[in-house]
């Protein structure tokens, strides 16, 4: 009955965050590749949990993804007045535009009644016009906003589907390969051993950035995500993991 179902999952959530050592775990039923259903399930856990977190006067930074579109599709405003940011993580990483923070912080300041952030520089930036886009004052004060960020939320996703996804360079691709690549978050791709072996330059949070003063929810699911999700927790911040039972089930059993 449900009740057993229930208690399965509250095993499952107090096991992950013994292993991963997290501050809370929430697990939803079933598997997010099979079922889109499973999807937003995640994407309500995620803003049920954020509702817990969030203060007034906060700025929430996003990245981008299927996922965190779930979460942005679930959100309702807040219950209390004050203002919330939303500001995309990271500079475009090679996603198609309904898939991009961009789109998505506008989508959740629609759906809480707050406020975002745009920002625009071009994927694949080189070393010159990185350092010159930088010192853009518009560019400033929204990295500024970025990096005071007091939650960051973002997806996981396995390191070769990604890739492929932004159309990255075939040597690029055979790189991840040859690395073993398997997961990606933020833009930086890593081994099951947590090495960085890939990293995509653009402006925004680098991983170094996810400090103590912030509060990180992971969002991600998918039995195709097991790796990926602990190879991120083998060296990414996280307070908080927002996953579904198929991952959480392979983690378990294989990492
Ligand atoms: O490209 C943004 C991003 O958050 C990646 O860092 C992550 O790997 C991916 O999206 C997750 O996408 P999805 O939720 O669609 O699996």
């Amino acid at each position: 009955g449900w009740m057993n179902e229930l208690n399965g999952l509250n095993v499952l959530e107090m096991q992950l965050k013994e292993k991963l050592q997290l501050k809370d775990v929430v697990i939803v039923s079933g598997n997010s590749d099979e079922d889109a259903w499973v999807k937003k399930e995640m994407g309500k856990a995620a803003f049920h949990f954020l509702q817990k977190i969030v203060k007034p006067d906060d700025i929430l930074a996003v990245t981008g993804g299927t996922t965190m579109f779930a979460v942005a599709e679930a959100m309702k405003p807040f219950p209390f007045d004050g203002n919330i940011l939303f500001v995309p993580a990271r500079g475009g990483i090679g996603e198609q535009v309904e898939n991009q923070a961009n789109t998505i912080v506008a989508t959740m300041a629609k759906r809480t009644n707050g406020a975002y952030r745009m920002l625009f520089v071009p994927d694949l930036l080189s070393e010159a016009s990185y350092k010159s886009i930088i010192q853009e004052p518009a560019i400033d004060e929204i990295l500024g906003q970025i990096k005071s960020a007091s939650i960051v939320l973002h997806g996981v996703g396995d390191a070769i589907r990604m890739a492929h996804r932004r159309n990255a360079a075939s040597d690029v691709i055979d790189q991840l390969h040859e690395k073993e690549a398997v997961g990606e978050a933020f833009g930086y791709y890593f081994d099951s051993k947590g090495n960085i072996v890939h990293k995509i330059r653009t402006v925004g949070l680098q991983l170094k950035d996810l400090n103590e003063k912030k509060y990180v929810v992971t969002v991600a699911g998918g039995k195709s995500k097991a790796r990926a999700i602990a190879s991120y927790y083998k060296l990414g911040k996280s307070d908080v993991l927002i996953t579904d039972e198929a991952a959480a089930k392979v983690i378990l059993r294989d990492n």
